[in-house]
C-alpha cells in the first residue's frame, strides 16, 4: 500500500473520492477546503477538526512550508519562556529542535493519532501549536475559542527554492535542476502540498484585517531587516511585551541571538538529531537569505510566478 494511504478511515476514503485529486512525485493529493493535501495529512486535518479541544489561551503559529516556521517557533518559545530560564543552559531550545517543542497539528499530533495525548501541554500556559493549514480550515478545529494566531509569510520564490533544497535533502536526492523545474510547474499551477500559496497567504491576510487582535500577519523579510521591531511586535501580540528593564538589559538582542540561524544550526541537537518522521534537524537550516531565488530561477520563471501571483492577489492589498 502507498505509505501515504495508511490509516485512512472509510469515511475519509469516501470523502476523498468526491474531492479533486492529483499526484506528484511524493504521492496522491486531494483538494480539501481549497488546499492540497496528501491523503494521510488530510486524515490528520480531519482528526484535528473533529477532536481538538481548544483552550482560551492557545497560540497557533501558522505558515506555508519553508517560510521560516522554525525561526518563528524558536522566537515564540524564547519569548514565552524567557522568565523561566535565567540559566541559559536549561533553555528548551538548547536541548530540542523548535519542531520538537512546538508540534504541528496535522503533521505531528493528529497524524500519529486521532486523539493525541495532550497532557505534556497541561502545565504550559499558553499552549503553543503550529500548522500549515489555511486559516478557514484551522478555525474549524479551534471552534469558537478566542485563539491567537501568528502567520509568517515569505516571498513565494524563496519558499519554492527552500522547498526544493529541503525535498532533495529529505529524499536523499542530488539537488537537481530537473526537480526544481517540475516543482516550479506544480507551484505555478497551485497543485502541491498545501498549495496554492496565494490562497494560503490570502486566508491569513484577510483574517488579520478582519480580526487583528487574533491574527498577526508577519513577514520573513521584515524579521530579517528589522528584527528588534518585529520581535517586539510579536511579544506584544503574544501578550508578553518587553518591559523597559528587559529592553535596557539587552533581552531583545539576547533572544534574537539565541534564535539566530547560526546559533540554532550550530547546536548539537540540531546538527545530529532527527524528528519522529526521520527528518534531520539540520535540514531546517540552510542559508536564511532574502532573494536567494535569484540564484536559481530564470527570468522567464521569475516573470511567470510574478504574473500569477499578481493576478491571484488582485483586489487585495497583499503583496509578497
Ligand atoms: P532557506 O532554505 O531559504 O535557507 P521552515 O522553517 O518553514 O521549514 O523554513 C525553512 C527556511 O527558514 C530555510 O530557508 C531556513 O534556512 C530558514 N531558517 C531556519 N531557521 C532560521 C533562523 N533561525 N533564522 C532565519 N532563517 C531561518
Amino acid at each position: 500500500m502507498n505509505l501515504r494511504e495508511d490509516n485512512i478511515s472509510e469515511e475519509t476514503k469516501k470523502l476523498i473520492s468526491s474531492l479533486p485529486s492529483d499526484k506528484d512525485a511524493q504521492g496522491k493529493l486531494c483538494k480539501y477546503q481549497g488546499c492540497w493535501y496528501y491523503y494521510n495529512t488530510l486524515q490528520a486535518v480531519i482528526n484535528f477538526q473533529e477532536n481538538f479541544q481548544p483552550q482560551n489561551t492557545d497560540i497557533v503559529l501558522a505558515s506555508f512550508p519553508k517560510s521560516g516556521t522554525t525561526w518563528l517557533k524558536a522566537l515564540s518559545v524564547a519569548l514565552l519562556e524567557r522568565s523561566k530560564h535565567d540559566d541559559p543552559l536549561t533553555h528548551p531550545l538548547l536541548s530540542d529542535n523548535p519542531h520538537g517543542i512546538v508540534p504541528f497539528f496535522e503533521i505531528d499530533m493528529y497524524l500519529k493519532s486521532s486523539t493525541p495525548d495532550l497532557t505534556k501541554f497541561s502545565s504550559s500556559s499558553p499552549r503553543l501549536f503550529s500548522t500549515h493549514m489555511p486559516l478557514h480550515t484551522l478555525k474549524e478545529g479551534l471552534k469558537d475559542s478566542p485563539f491567537k494566531i501568528v502567520y509568517l509569510c515569505r516571498n513565494a520564490k524563496d519558499a519554492l527554492i527552500s522547498r526544493w533544497y529541503f525535498r532533495c535533502k529529505y529524499q536523499k536526492n542530488e539537488v537537481a535542476r530537473s526537480i526544481l523545474e517540475s516543482m516550479f510547474e506544480s507551484f505555478c499551477s497551485g497543485v502541491g502540498f498545501y498549495g496554492p500559496i496565494w490562497d494560503h497567504a490570502l486566508s491569513y491576510w484577510r483574517g488579520s484585517l478582519e480580526n487583528p487582535k487574533n491574527v498577526l500577519f508577519m513577514r520573513y523579510e521584515e524579521l530579517k531587516t528589522e528584527p528588534c521591531a518585529q520581535l517586539k511586535r510579536l511579544a506584544e501580540f503574544l501578550g508578553c511585551p518587553f518591559t523597559k528593564e528587559e529592553e535596557e538589559s539587552g533581552m531583545v538582542e539576547k533572544i534574537l541571538e539565541l534564535c539566530s540561524l547560526d546559533n540554532l544550526s550550530g547546536l548539537e541537537v540540531n546538527k545530529t538529531g532527527k524528528t519522529w518522521m526521520n527528518v534531520d534537524h539540520n535540514s531546517y537550516f540552510r542559508k536564511g537569505e532574502v532573494g536567494d531565488w535569484k540564484n536559481y530561477l530564470t527570468l522567464e520563471m521569475e516573470n511567470k510566478i510574478d504574473m500569477i501571483i499578481e493576478e491571484k492577489l488582485k483586489g487585495s492589498d497583499l503583496k509578497f
